[in-house]
């Protein structure tokens, strides 16, 4: 059965778009492992837009499940995750005028380079996922650059417009995903998944968890966190 992790950073978005104290990230985190997700997940951005360290640290102190630390391959981030040891880093490209992390990372180009920080995270006993899109050259390059787990990015399969589309993208998706298991990685996905489209991997066995925040949070302004948790988690449960 499929696990889910919860992403939390628009929480902190919302307290950062007023400098207020509140909401509090880390009551978030609370709440979601009492709505029984399997993991919590936050990015701390280089230009610190809604994570903050403090979150980080405070949330890797307090969680029972576990901390999955979105970090780009920076020796900032690498000094701060090999200080606080998340339970998984999941490396991830980042650029300042993105809205949100808009593309897998590009193993093709850059795949030395993102080695090197593989080999320093796990040399501090830390596991590490690689955000990459659904290529299969990507797969390939993210076992040879030492990750433990690829997480798919599946924004492109959310945002396809058409239903032809949607299916054509969701086989990427599913084919990076039987590749990633045929070299013995572990598969996470995720971005852009929402109460509609994660019915889409019913029967899938492929994918370990599932990494969700905007639809989430969205939902839990309205309904409140915790239903909000738990009405996702029962989808995934029920996949
Ligand atoms: N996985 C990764 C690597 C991400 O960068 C994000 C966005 O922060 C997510 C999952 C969650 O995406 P969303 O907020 O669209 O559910």
């Amino acid at each position: 059965m499929a696990g889910l992790a919860v992403n939390v950073d628009h929480v902190a978005t919302l307290r950062q778009n007023r400098g207020t104290r509140y909401p509090e990230p880390v009551a978030a985190a609370v709440l979601v492992e009492m709505a029984g997700a399997d993991g919590v997940v936050v990015h701390l951005r280089e230009d610190r837009r809604h994570i903050q360290d403090r979150d980080v640290r405070v949330i890797r102190e307090i969680v029972s499940t576990k901390m999955i630390f979105e970090m780009a391959a920076t020796p900032e981030m690498i000094a701060i995750a090999s200080e606080i040891k998340p339970h998984l880093v999941t490396l991830v490209p980042e650029k300042r005028e993105e809205l949100t992390t808009e593309g897998g990372m590009d193993l093709t180009r850059h795949g030395e380079f993102v080695a090197k920080a593989v080999a320093q995270l796990k040399g501090f006993g830390i596991p590490v996922s690689l955000f990459i899109d659904p290529d299969p050259t990507q797969v390939e390059l993210a076992k040879q650059a030492g990750a433990d787990i690829i997480e798919i990015h599946t924004g492109a399969f959310c945002e396809a417009s058409t239903e032809e589309e949607k299916k054509k993208r969701f086989a990427e998706v599913l084919a990076a995903a039987r590749r990633a298991k045929g070299l013995d990685m572990g598969v996470n996905a995720g971005h852009g998944l929402c109460y509609q489209t994660v019915g889409w991997f019913k029967g899938v066995s492929e994918i370990d968890e599932f990494s969700i925040g905007h639809s989430i949070i969205s939902r839990a302004v309205l309904v409140g966190l915790e239903r909000a948790v738990r009405e996702m988690v029962e989808l995934v449960k029920q996949l």
